[in-house]
């Protein structure tokens, strides 16, 4: 499989996936923590993982180019997380699988809607979306794909999403 992860930090996802995999390019806003991911690809003599520093919206592939798309913790953290589901769907190929878990703090913190963007204008906050499990959901199969797996351990916890393009 050509798999792709997004937001992928200091690269564990990536480099526990490797050994499947025919390759994975694992890209990040952050030099720091590619530097990171590197220095572990390197001590691990992991040569198919390839670290860039780039992000979702700057990354630029033909449609149809990985068999999986992996983003953990990262929609949240997006301006425009439908545009970034929409970019994934259309470099997956048919049949391909998009793969994610994002913090869905809508159910349990839901004033964090109204505080979160007026802290982050004051530059005191991170921006971090507020959206419930089901509104995650909806954006994903908005997109186009099929959700063939949902799962949340628990209230205000992670939502993992296996979901499919057709083919
Ligand atoms: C909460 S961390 C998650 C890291 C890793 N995926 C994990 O689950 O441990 C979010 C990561 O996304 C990166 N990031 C934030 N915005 C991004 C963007 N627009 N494109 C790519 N990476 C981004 C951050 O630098 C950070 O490494």
């Amino acid at each position: 499989m050509d798999v792709l992860e997004f937001g992928c930090g200091t690269g564990t996802t990536a480099l526990i996936h490797a050994p499947y995999v025919k390759q994975i390019q694992a890209i990040d806003i952050s030099s720091k923590t590619l530097a990171i991911a590197q220095r572990k690809a390197d001590t691990e003599h992991i040569e198919n993982v390839t670290f860039q520093q780039i992000t979702i919206e700057q990354l630029e592939v033909p449609e149809n180019t990985f068999d999986v798309v992996m983003g953990h913790s990262i929609l949240h953290l997006l301006e425009n997380e439908d545009a970034a589901i929409a970019k994934v769907y259309r470099i997956l190929k048919p049949g391909g699988i998009f793969v994610s878990s994002t913090v869905c703090i809508g159910e349990t913190i839901a004033f964090f809607k109204i505080i979160g963007p007026i802290g982050h204008f004051l530059r005191l906050l991170p921006l971090i979306k507020v959206f419930t499990p089901q509104e995650l959901e909806e954006k994903i199969t908005h997109a186009g794909f099929a959700i063939d797996h949902q799962w949340q351990p628990g209230k205000g916890k992670s939502v993992f999403v296996v979901a499919k393009k057709p083919a």
